[in-house]
């Protein structure tokens, strides 16, 4: 079988894969039996002893509630609380923390735009969407559309998992309000041509947000260069921890938008008569945030900043090239999404297995996958499956597990289809 560390191109160095496993304490265990293969990364990405060690070292020496002024606690808390957004501003390169506000995650963060928006939206206006959007991206879109008249429209895909861009630029008039689209599907692997995507809406006017769950584990945004209005995303699954998230909004947006939830925190004074609210970012962040999740996101960023980001896609995409090489040696299967542009993600399905029985077999193997619809039951309609099984890996899974996920994907085959 293949060594752990993935070779690049002559001049590119290697990822030390070898080195990064053990920075990952959960993936050295055994599961059934087995040395766990984990490939649910797209679900929810494991942690680095980094992360696990902000956490435990902000609540051993710092927690405190934030922004109370009242003692040195409550500063340290503070300014790690702080120090997090300005981490965070610093990987999308926004200009000001204003921009940067926590959210519970990348749900929350586009509810928060949605609702937002409502009161620009109008009868007969019309918010399009992708037919390849994860629910967290269609469904407060519709809920913003049932109470202002505006309608949902979806930008349709190719049998491949990309975007119909003809249809795109037909679908734009001056109807249009507002475009959300995935960075990158989390079923497909597909890395949308987001910039492009930006540029249009702007000529237009309409309003962009970007749901860059999918994307901010491979890829480091810069929001300025995209100009995008809004970018989401959730830290779990970017070896974050989980119960927390960021939106970034241009601070001229956000001004104009109300308040998402009322409490403390998000107001500037508060009496019976009359309530006027915080400036930004704190306008949005009603009550006591996830201190300490903030910090550990903090430290993912840190920790994947610390990598080669060069070396890390090299070495993704040769687990991605690997995974797709295999593809021939299993009778039956046949992979769902085959953009060019591609993170490594492959959603399958073998003739004559459910993708249920797949993720149950291969867990047996020690081989965690995620099997389903994927919060994404229109595009699953649109392929005409219930569901696909999938793997989505990581820049700390090696050659070897993909060629064990084959091996046993062989023998299920073999044994069951
Ligand atoms: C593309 C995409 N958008 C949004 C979400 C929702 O993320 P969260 O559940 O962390 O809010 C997911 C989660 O799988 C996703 O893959």
């Amino acid at each position: 079988m293949t060594d752990l560390s993935v070779a690049n191109t002559a001049n590119q160095p290697a990822l030390d894969v070898e080195a990064i496993r053990r920075d990952f304490p959960i993936l050295s265990q055994q599961v059934n039996g087995k040395p766990l293969v984990y490939l649910d990364n797209g679900a929810s990405a494991q942690k680095p002893v980094a992360v696990l060690d902000a956490m435990d070292r902000y609540y051993r020496e710092m927690h405190s509630n934030v922004h109370r002024g009242a003692h040195t606690l409550g500063d340290r808390a503070t300014s790690a609380f702080e120090g997090a957004r300005e981490t965070v501003r610093g990987f999308l390169n926004a200009a000001s923390t204003r921009e940067i506000i926590w959210t519970r995650g990348t749900t929350e963060a586009i509810n928060l735009v949605a609702n937002g928006l409502a009161p620009r939206l109008q009868s007969g206006d019309e918010i399009l969407v992708t037919q390849m959007e994860h629910h967290a991206n269609i469904v407060p879109w519709q809920m913003v559309a049932e109470r202002t008249g505006a309608k949902v429209i979806p930008i349709p895909v190719t049998p491949a998992g990309e975007l119909e861009l003809d249809s795109f630029h037909s679908l734009l008039n001056e109807r249009t309000k507002v475009l959300a689209v995935a960075h990158v599907s989390n079923v497909l692997g597909t890395v949308n041509p987001i910039a492009a995507l930006i540029n249009e809406a702007k000529k237009r006017g309409i309003i962009t947000l970007v749901d860059g769950a999918q994307a901010v584990p491979h890829y480091q945004p810069d929001v300025q260069a995209l100009d995008c209005d809004f970018y989401a995303f959730s830290s779990h699954k970017m070896f974050g921890p989980t119960g927390i998230g960021v939106l970034y909004g241009k601070s001229h947006l956000l001004e104009e938008m109300p308040p998402y939830q009322g409490g403390g925190e998000m107001i500037e004074r508060v009496s019976f008569e009359r309530t006027t609210w915080n400036t930004l970012p704190y306008k949005f962040e009603a009550g006591t945030p996830a201190i300490a999740e903030a910090v550990g996101l903090g430290a993912a960023i840190d920790y994947l900043g610390s990598l080669d980001r060069k070396a890390m896609e090299a070495a993704e995409s040769a687990l991605l090239i690997r995974a797709n090489d295999l593809v021939e040696s299993v009778p039956g299967m046949e992979i769902i999404g085959t953009a060019t542009d591609k993170v490594p993600v492959i959603s399958f399905k073998i003739a004559g297995l459910h993708p249920s029985d797949i993720g149950t077999l291969l867990d047996q193997q020690g081989i965690a996958i995620r099997t389903g619809h994927h919060c994404a039951m229109p595009l699953m309609d649109f392929y005409g499956v219930p569901g696909t099984a999938r793997a989505s890996f990581a820049f700390y899974n090696t050659l070897n597990e993909v060629e064990q996920l084959f091996t046993a994907l062989q023998k299920i085959q073999r044994l069951f289809a």
